[in-house]
């Protein structure tokens, strides 16, 4: 496969022609009588079309036929889709599941969209307020379906598997320690060469956006021109009454058929897109001196609430880093927090837990639950040589954090048969090193 082209930057207004139709973008204007080619012009809003200037988001495509020329849309198989939030009863132990385990292909053919299961979630998809969590499984790739969303935007973290995503706009390849984000509307299709696996973090009805950056100021974390946004890319196949458009509205699935690739987009322009980001860019702020920064510092993407400060998810990275602060307890602090923390790992293994803490599985700590390293992580570290020393070398771990209490759905609880009932042990050990008859703390300080 020839080396995919993409457009840098985040949220700019973009313009891309494939460069077999040269001059397939009007000029001066967005709907011609005709258009260039005598393609269709088809607007796709991501906002409201009165939103301020700064959050307003829109893209005109330019293409063979518009994505109206469909059959009707009925209801699908739901697998394991879900926006139900009381199917099991609340659960607010410390959760913490072992790698989600992928289907064989040899024993069954499951694509992204059948392969979405979801795990968590809150909030109400009508009213436009919530998230979802989801692991996808999958085999195969989707050949002659795509999907689309109704109800909000797809944050996608491979972890294992690379991903060769098609969309409207044309088309990225997503490797693991890659993310991609597909927003609201946008239709897309995934091909996939092995057995894959990833999260999701769905956002309803509000966009990722760079974190504000503060005193940091203009540069740092993730920096805008790392984004990547793929260029146009169409095909003219006809595939009689044979292509399926699978659509997640109001969190249950349906299906058209249509006789045409709905990547049928020869030309667009606007800022309203998918995009990746290679983690590795991250460029990490961390303290030097002592104590900890709050993971904030660790934020790659938000969406925000119309609460200021308070996002309805955040997308943060524990990415390779030094530590170097002096006189403190290094990995991750014990704490409770009113936000609900859901983590996963990409690769390596994560600071504050050893043990069965693995790629592909996942955790949930969800509001006021307390949590913090094991016990292993805590006697090292509270006698550990304070050097300057590699951290997470190896390793990306993320978090889906939410100010939402998120209820886990019955295959997160049962059905996935992943969760690990003993979890909670990793921190019985725990031990008492109160000296009531000395300041002196006992370690090393
Ligand atoms: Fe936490």
């Amino acid at each position: 496969m020839a080396e995919l082209k993409y457009i840098p930057g985040f949220g700019n207004e973009c313009a891309s022609e494939d460069p077999r139709c040269p001059g397939a973008l009007p000029e001066g204007q967005n709907n011609p009588q005709v258009c260039p080619y005598n393609l269709y012009a088809e607007q796709l809003s991501g906002s409201a079309f009165t939103c301020p200037r700064s959050t307003n988001k829109r893209s005109w495509l330019y293409r063979i036929l518009p994505s109206v020329c469909h059959k009707p849309f009925e209801s699908i198989d739901q697998g394991h889709v879900t926006h139900n939030w009381d199917e099991v009863d609340p659960d607010p132990n410390q959760l913490r599941w072992k790698p989600f385990e992928i289907p064989k292909a040899s024993q069954k053919k499951v694509d992204f969209v059948s392969g979405l299961h979801t795990l968590c979630g809150a909030g109400d998809i009508r009213s436009n307020n919530g998230l979802a969590i989801h692991i996808f499984l999958c085999n195969t790739s989707m050949g002659n379906r795509c999907f689309y969303n109704s109800d909000g935007d797809f944050l996608i973290v491979p972890q294992k598997g690379k991903l060769l995503i098609y969309t409207e706009f044309g088309k990225m390849l997503v490797q693991p320690n890659e993310i991609c984000v597909i927003q609201r509307g946008m239709r897309f299709s995934i091909d996939v060469f092995e057995e894959n696996r990833g999260y999701i973090l769905e956002v309803y009805g509000v966009h990722f956006e760079l974190p504000d950056l503060g005193p940091i100021g203009a540069n740092g974390l993730a920096n805008p021109r790392d984004f990547l946004i793929p260029v146009a890319w169409y095909e003219d196949r006809q595939v009689p009454g044979g292509y399926t458009v699978i659509n997640k509205y109001q969190g249950k699935l349906f299906a058209a058929k249509q006789n045409v690739s709905p990547f049928n987009v020869v030309a667009w322009h606007g800022n309203y897109t998918p995009y990746k980001y290679n983690l590795e860019n991250f460029m990490v702020i961390n303290s030097v001196a002592f104590d900890h920064a709050d993971p904030s510092i660790f934020t790659v993407l938000t969406a925000k609430s119309v609460r200021p400060g308070v996002a309805v998810a955040d997308f943060v990275i524990f990415p390779p880093r030094w530590g170097v602060a002096d006189k403190t307890f290094r990995p991750p602090y014990y704490h409770r927090n009113c936000m609900s923390e859901f983590m996963g790992l990409i690769k390596g293994h994560y600071e504050a837990k050893q043990g069965e803490f693995l790629p592909g599985g996942g955790s949930l700590h969800s509001s006021m639950t307390p949590h913090g390293p094991d016990a292993d992580c805590f006697e090292k570290a509270s006698k550990a040589k304070l050097a300057p020393e590699r951290i997470a070398d190896g390793t990306m771990a993320f978090m889906f954090e939410s100010s939402l209490s998120m209820a886990v759905t019955k295959w997160g609880l049962k059905s996935s048969s992943c969760l690990d009932e003993n979890y909670y042990k990793c921190w019985e050990p725990l031990k008492s090193h109160f000296t009531p008859e000395s300041r002196k703390p006992a370690g090393p300080n």
